[in-house]
């Protein structure tokens, strides 16, 4: 089951991420709300989120993600056939975010440019409908830019505060050169106001608990179609090289795995096992960024993919709020084993800047929001 010969199938030919220029502590943020560290670090797993600077947001981490996953990549931008941009941090009802990055690139031709929305899992279901886009062959020999691109800011004091964090990853589906993306999936949905954002307000409204309770019964519900029949699901679940999960705040993801311990009549020592050998490992990134929302998967999935052998069976669960949630296989490739990617991780980690409370607090005041987005003179004589 963890390995399969390595194959050039559908899937991602190369992959850019891009995190931005400016990061935090827990331990200044714990500081300013009068809270004790341990609990972020150790209650959710966070150490740093990252943060934008004041005139920085989605659309220059997309670019900068696209740009490096172009950069990388043998083919040409003229053989772009689809633009798509999963995000929940839309600049425009009507304008997609995908024709700012358009813009930035300097595509204009015959392509498909548009946005995906929903929450968290709206980067997944862009890249599930290139993926299945290219295996519809609609446009022969042509490729997909697919960029998952958030930013995610709660409301200063609020719960959700210390899981902050932002960035982008690229992705360009063609053949599986980095990884290969199966054409079956697991999908479970429900209707919920677990995390939504109305229009017009600047921060999501969520209902806590009941978050952590749509993202588990998703985890159960997809695995449960993964699983089906199966008679030994831990041999199941130990035989794939990895499972990477959606990252809210790195706690989710164990309670996650021990709600598949539940369905799946798992022991402490198995349950142990599978997340210290399967899940842990691809944590790491998540950490040191935070919740970027529809990347946050891609970050997880980017991290893990780079230590698999080619041909290793790994599985992507994504989750976004309101529900959806979506299962699937993805297999490493022959090139995912110079993890180019990391790079791009490495040194965005290595030069960002570690601002003080005192910093964070003048940057909230002066709030990124979008209320109106005018067009540049330049771009309407363009
Ligand atoms: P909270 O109420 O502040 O936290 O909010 P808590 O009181 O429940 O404590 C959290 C954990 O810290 C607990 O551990 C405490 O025991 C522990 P647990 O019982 O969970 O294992 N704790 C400590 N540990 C060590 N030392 C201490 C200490 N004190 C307490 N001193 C909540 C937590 C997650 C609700 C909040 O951060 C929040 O609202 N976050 C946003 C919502 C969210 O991330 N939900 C996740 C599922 S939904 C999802 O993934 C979608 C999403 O990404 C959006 C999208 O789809 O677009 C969010």
């Amino acid at each position: 089951m963890s390995h399969s010969e390595p194959q050039a199938a559908v899937g991602i030919a190369s992959i850019g991420v891009q995190l931005p220029p400016l990061a935090m502590d827990m331990s200044e943020l714990a500081q300013l709300r009068g809270a004790d560290v341990n609990k972020y670090r150790h209650g959710l797993g966070c150490d740093v989120m990252a943060l934008c600077p004041e005139g920085y947001g989605v659309v220059d981490l997309a670019v900068g993600a696209a740009k490096r996953a172009l950069g990388r990549w043998r083919g040409d931008v003229s053989d772009i056939g689809l633009v798509s941009v999963g995000s929940e941090s839309a600049l425009d009802m009507s304008r997609p975010l995908s024709a700012w990055v358009a813009s930035e690139l300097g595509l204009r031709g015959n392509f498909r440019s548009y946005e995906v929305k929903h929450a968290c899992y709206g980067g997944t279901l862009a890249l599930r409908q290139a993926v299945e886009w290219k295996l519809a062959n609609v446009q022969p020999g042509k490729a997909a830019l697919v960029i998952a691109t958030d930013v995610a800011l709660y409301a200063e004091g609020d719960p959700g505060e210390p899981t902050q964090g932002a960035g982008a990853v690229a992705m360009i589906v063609e053949d599986g050169l980095v990884a290969s993306i199966a054409r079956a999936s697991y999908p479970y949905s429900e209707p919920a106001f677990d995390f939504w954002r109305p229009v017009g307000c600047a921060f999501p409204l969520v209902e806590g608990p009941l978050s952590l309770d749509c993202y588990q019964r998703a985890t159960a519900a997809c695995y449960e179609q993964l699983l089906a029949g199966e008679a030994e699901p831990f041999a199941r679940l130990m035989a794939y090289g990895a499972h990477c999960f959606h990252v809210p705040f790195p706690k989710m993801v164990k309670k996650a795995v021990s709600m598949l311990g539940q369905a799946f009549t798992l022991d402490e020592g198995q349950l142990t096992a599978f997340f210290e050998e399967k899940v842990q490992p691809s944590l790491a990134w998540n950490k040191q960024i935070g919740n970027a929302y529809t990347a946050s998967l891609w970050i997880s999935v980017a991290d893990q993919l780079r230590r698999l052998a080619p041909g290793t069976i790994m599985t992507a669960f994504s989750y976004g709020s309101g529900f959806g949630a979506e299962l699937f296989e993805i297999t490493a490739g022959p090139e995912c084993a110079r993890g180019a990617w990391a790079r791009d991780v490495e040194s965005d980690l290595a030069s960002r800047r570690l601002v003080k409370a005192s910093e964070y607090t003048k940057l909230r005041s002066g709030e990124r929001r979008v209320t109106a987005s005018v067009p540049p003179a330049a771009a309407i004589s363009a």
